[in-house]
């Protein structure tokens, strides 16, 4: 049977939530990921080191039997300098969020003024912190991120030695920033290298491949293959595993979020075997991170074979991406 195995995978960008969602989640990035991005977007955001302290035991007490490390987030305000510097050794990067944009994001950015922003900005690319983007305009949902080009430009500019992470992009454009400014980088989920709009509401409309960003045309997916497949060194994994309610899924006013934590190293090996990639995929998911952040990631080897993997219809209350239906790669073994 032909396996693949994997060191130390990283999933750059995962919403864990709490309470009772953080209690079923968790556990299943922490069997198969060595680490993973924690993005901020609780109610109320994560926005405190008293926040990001607590949240961090919260999943730790949510994953005892794995080794895993959650890399901590704030949620981006306008933060002064005192402030970050108190912070900066308990997160790895501050999330912006425009304001509205998606889930849980009201208290975002309502203006990329860059006066206003400059302290935090200017600090944060002193300090050494990443910034992270949701980069979606409220334009028409398929040219939202298309349109928010020219702030990632901005950005980009104004703060030259800030790095910028372009997070979960699906377009031709995102692709194309990637190798205009030196600062810019980037996240890519494993459900933005497999759909188009039309696997979304083509057909039957498919309320558990909804998710914010939308999956955008044929010519933006190829674009994303390529840069993925070759492993390009700004790019990285970030799953956006999005966990939702069923009930707020298959409703008729549908969360976006994708849900592919459990299933996602799988899927990530069938799609870079498909194109005859599978010797990029270490770096995709995990080699390429570690250098973009300065990371050295706790040991983990994940053995995939390949042989026919039947997604569970739910995982607690959560249906995943794929349910009922058949992965062509499994996880064999994890040490
Ligand atoms: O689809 C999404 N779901 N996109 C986001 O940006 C947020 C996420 C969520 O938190 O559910
Ligand atoms: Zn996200």
């Amino acid at each position: 049977m032909k396996t693949h195995t994997l060191l130390m995978p990283l999933d750059m960008h995962l919403h864990l939530r709490d309470g009772l969602m953080l209690d079923t989640v968790a556990p299943l990035s922490a069997y198969t990921y060595s680490g993973a991005i924690v993005m901020p977007n609780l109610v109320p955001p994560v926005e405190t080191l008293e926040d990001v302290k607590a949240y961090k035991q919260r999943i730790m007490a949510a994953v005892p039997n794995d080794f895993f490390e959650p890399y901590m987030t704030l949620f981006y305000k306008n933060y002064d300098k005192a402030f970050l510097k108190s912070v900066a050794d308990h997160i790895i990067a501050i999330k912006l969020y425009p304001a509205g944009i998606t889930t849980n994001s009201e208290g975002g950015v309502a203006s990329f003024n860059i006066g206003e922003m400059r302290e935090t900005l200017q600090t944060m690319s002193d300090l050494g912190i990443p910034l992270c983007v949701h980069g979606e305009t409220d334009g028409f949902v398929m040219d939202r991120e298309a349109e928010f080009m020219s702030i990632y430009e901005l950005l980009a500019t104004s703060f030259p030695k800030l790095k910028i992470i372009m997070e979960h992009i699906t377009t031709k454009a995102a692709v194309e920033m990637l190798d205009k400014h030196e600062n810019l980088y980037a996240t890519i989920t494993a459900h933005h290298l497999i759909l188009t709009l039309d696997d979304v509401v083509g057909g039957m409309m498919k309320p558990h491949l909804f998710c914010k960003p939308i999956a955008k045309r044929p010519e933006d997916l190829d674009a994303l293959l390529t840069v993925a497949l070759e492993a390009h060194p700004k790019v990285m994994f970030g799953s956006d595993s999005a966990p939702h309610p069923k009930e707020k899924k298959e409703s008729c006013g549908c969360a976006a979020g994708v849900f592919t934590a459990p299933i996602s190293l799988q899927l990530l090996c069938e799609i870079f075997e498909q194109y005859d990639k599978l010797h990029n995929l270490q770096a995709f998911v995990s080699d390429n991170a570690q250098n973009i952040y300065g990371i050295c990631a706790e040991f983990k080897e994940v053995t995939l074979e390949k042989r026919p993997f039947v997604v569970p219809e739910t995982y607690g209350f959560v249906v995943p991406m794929y349910a009922g239906e058949i992965i062509a790669w499994a996880i064999e073994s994890v040490d």
